[in-house]
């Protein structure tokens, strides 16, 4: 029998989607469990997108999407959106490739950027598919870990010392999964200085830029002057529409390096679907008080879940910014993440996500989402109380 790539051996299953299959098996067993462990809205698509795709298909927009880098009438929405939202000016018939998800932008985005054996410069906690993506395109991911103890800030001295002759890109994530950090106008001016300093791309993965708190919004890096040429922007309707299961996203930057992601979208996806296309566009260029409407409802679930962590002894869990995730570390434990995640399962029955998943190496930290209902949190919070003294 032939074997599969030794590659294959590097990668792991998403551990996200890894827990919220335990989530469903022991809820499938009679168990009463709280699933906080994936990472999508618990809201119904709004209904005006919903029509938009309907109406397309019955329009018999069900065919192969041409051009296969997205409908005209997607890109030049995308593209005005980038306008009015980021203050990135780009052209839409050349700058833009539409992909099936986000997750999907990112992969041709570093498919287009490495050669095999260039280094990926990846702040943690980080989203956990960025180094096996940056893996299986056959680059090396190489971790530049932040702590809660410093509020998870990227620090020049910090990148400089990751730095080595084959790093190639650097990717940033603003709000931050797993822990809604957004970065302060010292960061961005430091991500600017390495770029411009090591001749490297940005990866600017935008995907919860919509889900910001306390009135501050998050900064595109391809809105900074000096380094515009060299960032590439993920992003997507997953989080901000309420679209996961859509698979609609999109990736934007400069026109040679779009043109190489392109390329490899034709030879992979041929394209998103026409008629999810169609529904995006709706939800563009349609009325917006839908994702204002749910960003606030994360607000609110966030203030509930920084205040109730905060209150339980033994746990910390700083302010969140923006995204949907708490990432709350439990103090002076004897138990890693992974042994924590699992008395939390044992005992509570609430399934989050271990900090070793999102390259915390150091403290026991574990990722809950919050796009579930407050009674769903409010529970989970009270079992978790209960049996917090088993943390230590
Ligand atoms: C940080 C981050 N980027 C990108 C994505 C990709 O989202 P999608 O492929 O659904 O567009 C996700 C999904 O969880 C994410 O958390």
């Amino acid at each position: 029998m032939p074997n599969p790539t030794q590659l294959a051996n590097r990668i792991a299953k998403s551990p996200t989607i890894a827990m919220n299959d335990k989530a469903k098996q022991l809820a499938a067993e009679g168990h009463s469990v709280i699933g906080l462990a994936g990472g999508e809205p618990d809201f119904d698509t709004p209904s005006h997108i919903v029509d938009a795709a309907i109406k397309a298909i019955r329009d018999g927009e069900t065919r192969y999407a041409a051009p296969s880098k997205g409908i005209r009438p997607l890109l030049e929405a995308i593209a005005v959106k980038m306008e009015r939202d980021n203050n990135v000016r780009v052209d839409p018939m050349s700058d833009i490739i539409v992909t099936p998800g986000g997750k999907l932008a990112l992969f041709l985005a570093l498919k287009a950027m490495l050669d095999p054996g260039d280094e990926v410069l990846i702040p943690a906690p980080y989203w956990v598919s960025y180094p096996s993506i940056a893996t299986m395109v056959g680059g090396v991911p190489v971790t530049v870990e932040t702590g809660s103890d410093d509020n998870y800030r990227l620090r020049l001295e910090h990148l400089r010392e990751r730095v080595t002759p084959r790093s190639k890109v650097l990717i940033i994530n603003s709000p931050c999964n797993p822990t809604g950090h957004m970065l302060s106008s010292e960061e961005i001016e430091a991500v600017a200085t390495l770029a411009l300093e090591e001749d490297l791309y940005i990866i600017s993965d935008e995907i919860y830029e919509k889900l910001n708190f306390d009135g501050r919004p998050a900064v595109s890096l391809a809105s900074i002057p000096d380094i515009a040429d060299r960032v590439i922007i993920i992003n997507g309707m997953s989080k901000a529409y309420a679209m996961t299961g859509w698979r609609l996203g999109w990736l934007a930057g400069p026109t040679d390096l779009i043109g190489v992601a392109g390329k490899f979208n034709s030879q992979t996806a041929t394209s998103a679907a026409t008629f999810t296309q169609h529904a995006a566009v709706a939800a563009l260029n349609g009325p917006q008080e839908c994702v204002e409407m749910m960003r606030q409802s994360y607000e609110e679930r966030r203030d509930f879940m920084v205040s109730s962590f905060n209150s339980i002894p033994n746990m910390s869990c700083p302010d969140i910014e923006g995204a949907f995730y708490a990432f709350p570390k439990v103090e002076e434990t004897s138990k890693s993440s992974e042994e924590v995640a699992n008395v939390i399962l044992d005992e509570a029955v609430v399934v989050g996500v271990p900090g070793n998943a999102f390259g915390v190496s150091k403290d026991a930290h574990i990722r809950f989402s919050f796009a579930e209902d407050m009674n769903k949190l409010s529970e989970a919070v009270d079992r978790i109380r209960a049996m917090a003294h088993m943390l230590a």
